[in-house]
């Protein structure tokens, strides 16, 4: 393209980008709005006080079919498995759950740190396996899955009974024994609030 061709190009588009501009936001002929229901199918996070979490529940035993016709082959059938990921249950005691940090987080020679040592929030379980897993199929799972299967993972981590249903109304109590619910801190340098400069980095240069 000889210089001119380019220079009128570029004039063309800018002409054309700047009338966009003095129309404002909207680009006439060129997408629509989003309709509720496509903004409702991505507003799935449900968040530490449980905004955005479904009503509805999930027994140990149901999470326990779940968990063998769609996470097992993965994960293993008690969620210790390393082969695709850290296994998601193992390094959790019932002081632990008492005292909502746990211990084996701290001890150097404890080999790997499983999803159930370290997860302080369970709404982070229940969101993460409702949006990414199973791993070829997100979002394939329906609430009571979700609910069932959370609810198998916390029973197998003892902080749930086997005859166990996990619901809406009592996943606040529950997060009231995950072993680590103690463990987050805002207490480093990453952290983009008004902490920033009072922790330091938690990694080194
Ligand atoms: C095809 C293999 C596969 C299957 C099946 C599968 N997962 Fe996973 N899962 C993975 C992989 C790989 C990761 C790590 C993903 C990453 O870090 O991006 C993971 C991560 C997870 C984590 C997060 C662990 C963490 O600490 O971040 C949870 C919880 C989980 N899976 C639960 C499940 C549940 C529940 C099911 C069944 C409904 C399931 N997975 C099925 C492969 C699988």
């Amino acid at each position: 393209m000889s210089s001119l061709v380019k220079a009128l190009a570029l004039a063309a588009m800018a002409c054309v980008a700047s009338m966009a501009l003095a129309q404002g936001k909207s680009f006439p002929g060129i997408g629509r709005d989003a309709t509720p229901k496509e903004v409702a199918a991505w507003d799935i996070d449900v968040r530490p006080d449980f905004k955005g979490l479904p009503a509805g529940s999930g027994s140990v035993a149901k999470g326990q079919e779940v968990w063998e016709g769609k996470c097992a082959s993965c994960h293993g059938v008690f969620g210790e498995s390393n082969q695709v990921f850290n296994p998601l249950v193992g390094g959790t005691t019932a002081e632990d759950i008492k005292t909502g940090r746990v211990a084996t987080l701290m001890r150097p020679d404890y080999p790997g740190r499983t999803t159930m040592m370290k997860v302080s929030s369970i709404s982070t379980l229940w969101d993460y396996i409702n949006r990414a897993m199973p791993w070829a199929q997100p979002k394939s799972l329906s609430v009571e899955e979700v609910y069932a299967v959370t609810a198998y993972l916390l029973n197998l981590a003892d902080v749930v009974p086997a005859d166990f249903t996990l619901s809406n109304k009592n996943i606040g109590e529950v997060q009231n024994r995950l072993p680590n619910r103690n463990g987050m801190t805002t207490d480093h340098g990453l952290w983009p609030g008004k902490e920033i400069g009072k922790g330091k980095p938690d990694v080194a240069a």
